[in-house]
């Protein structure tokens, strides 16, 4: 019987995936539904970018549907070294930059680069679904370490140097986080470049959400010249321009790791799309990036301000992290859960079905994300991220009185 990959079974499906298709399908049914579940904008793509793209794109029809090399366009590299100035300070050379097909590739090359069979990478627990099956799929053990919603999520330095071992290779680290919505703090950052310092680590930073900030600020870890030999920074125009279907990133680190992500992408998608480059350049210019940045971070901070009231007022048993950035809140529900007699996945599952109100399991996230759930804030008003919650709330009680009778 022909069988597939060891590999093919091992990988695990992506829950936010599975979601988005439940969702989908709801929808295709004529169904309404509460989307508080996949990190998917409510807001179009900038007018201005938009009609900008579409007039270069006319204009050069052959640029416009022709390959790119593998690295990028020049005028986009040369746009987000202008930009990492602008924005971070930091100067970055046309070498330590590659283009890819969101941050979703630049993650997968990068430990395709830096890791070696059953090297250990360390990660945070919860932490963003790709991390640890991008390292089994490259060949490496992902290493989870717990970061806790009494800590602030903020990475526990003790706790990661109890996780390193002889094998250890790198750390990776989100900030701001998917799915806890923190934000590394400045002392925790400088203590995290010090463990790779001590213990001659490469570090994983994914920055995705790095102008998605509405308390406190990014630490742009290149800013410090003893980063830059190990520091990997990995980016993406999914988020703060809201263009997550043109499939577009890039990454920013040391000339050789940067080599080996473009030799890597050769095999894997060859060039990235090149009208979503167009695209990206324009959105680059610094007078219609701030203008879209201070436009979307007011939407945003609107919407996560109304999810964290209005959770608090149908959910007071609960706890939840107050996202100072991206675009989630992650709570426990573990009060309501165990009276309702429910684990996370089945209160996602029923609720999308029932309710039709899709959010996230916890558990989708890690071990440590058992019994919470994570909400979107920005693929919704505030009207509707409002009646989400109530029918959340409505769904657990008939649960609650069901599981009590
Ligand atoms: C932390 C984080 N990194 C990377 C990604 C992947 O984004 P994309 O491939 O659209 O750039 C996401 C998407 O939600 C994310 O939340």
């Amino acid at each position: 019987m022909r069988k597939l990959s060891l590999l093919s079974q091992i990988v695990k499906q992506s829950a936010i995936r599975q979601m988005l298709k439940e969702v989908a399908d709801l929808r295709l049914k004529g169904i309404d539904v509460i989307q508080l579940s996949t990190g998917q904008p409510s807001l179009p793509i900038d007018e201005q970018v938009f009609e900008e793209t579409v007039a270069e794109m006319r204009k050069n029809r052959l640029l416009a549907s022709s390959y790119t090399p593998t690295k990028g366009l020049r005028s986009v590299l040369e746009a987000i070294q202008n930009d990492l100035k602008v924005f971070g300070n930091i100067d970055v050379s046309l070498d330590e930059i590659v283009i890819t097909e969101g941050a979703t590739e630049g993650l997968l090359l990068t430990d395709f680069a830096i890791l070696d069979r059953d090297d250990e990478i360390i990660i945070m627990d919860p932490s963003y679904v790709s991390y640890a099956q991008d390292a089994i799929i490259a060949g490496a053990k992902p290493i989870l370490v717990e970061q806790k919603m009494d800590e602030g999520y903020q990475p526990n330095i003790n706790r990661i140097l109890e996780h390193i071992t002889p094998k250890t290779k790198a750390i990776l680290v989100a900030t701001p986080d998917n799915p806890t919505g923190r934000v590394i703090n400045k002392e925790t950052a400088k203590a995290l470049l010090d463990i790779a310092e001590d213990h001659d680590l490469w570090f994983i930073v994914d920055e995705a959400y790095k102008h998605l900030i509405y308390e406190g600020e990014h630490y742009w870890f290149w800013r410090e010249s003893r980063a830059r030999e190990r520091t990997i920074c990995v980016n993406t125009f999914s988020k703060d321009p809201a263009m997550t279907g043109f499939r577009l990133g890039y990454v920013y680190g040391p000339k050789e790791v940067i080599a080996a992500i473009e030799k890597f992408k050769q095999y894997s998608t060859l060039s990235s799309n090149t009208p979503a480059q167009i695209a990206a350049t324009i959105y680059l210019r610094p007078e219609v990036k701030k203008r879209i940045l201070e436009y979307t971070l007011r939407i945003y901070r609107s919407r996560r301000d109304k999810i964290y009231e209005s959770f608090k007022e149908y959910l007071p048993e609960a706890n939840a992290h107050y996202p100072e950035g991206a675009m989630y809140m992650f709570a426990n529900l573990n009060e309501y859960l165990r009276k309702a007699n429910m684990n996370d996945q089945q209160l996602m599952l029923g609720l999308v079905r029932e309710k039709h109100v899709a959010i996230v399991a916890g558990s989708s996230f890690g071990e440590t994300g058992k019994n919470h759930m994570r909400f979107t804030f920005v693929g919704e008003n505030e009207e509707r991220i409002e009646k989400g919650m109530k029918l959340l709330r409505e769904f657990i009680d008939e649960k609650t009185v069901n599981a009590s009778k």
